[in-house]
């Protein structure tokens, strides 16, 4: 098996496997910054990597850099990106992610 592949464990972490995904600029929330839908696909269907690093979020109105950038400082915000976690934890259920245990 690939290196990559294997799991890896830290003081801080414990990762299946070595696969790191990068934060990535998306803008797929809405003029509330609130996570869409399609944010929920979009990070389930990587649910694969040993560690996802979101896009970045907005800590506070003022802190919105740009439109349609999801935040984190409303309780709506918040339900957004708990469809998002869900759904990548659901997708976890259904594939075969090495070293997941
Ligand atoms: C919040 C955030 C969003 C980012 N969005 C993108 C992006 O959309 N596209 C891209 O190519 N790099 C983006 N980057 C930069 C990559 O994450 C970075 O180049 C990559 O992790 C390589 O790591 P390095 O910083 O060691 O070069 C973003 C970085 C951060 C912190």
């Amino acid at each position: 098996m690939s290196p990559l592949l294997t799991p890896y464990t830290s003081t801080a972490l414990d990762l299946p496997n070595r696969v790191v995904m990068a934060p990535m600029t998306r803008l797929r929330a809405d003029l509330r910054s609130v996570p869409q839908p399609l944010m929920a696909t979009y990070y389930a269907q990587r649910s694969g990597a040993g560690l996802i690093v979101s896009e970045g979020i907005a800590p506070s109105e003022r802190g919105r850099q740009y439109l349609t950038e999801p935040g984190l400082f409303t309780e709506e915000q918040v339900v957004g990106w708990r469809a998002v976690t869900s759904a990548v934890r659901a997708a976890l259920r259904t594939r075969s992610v090495p070293g997941f245990r």
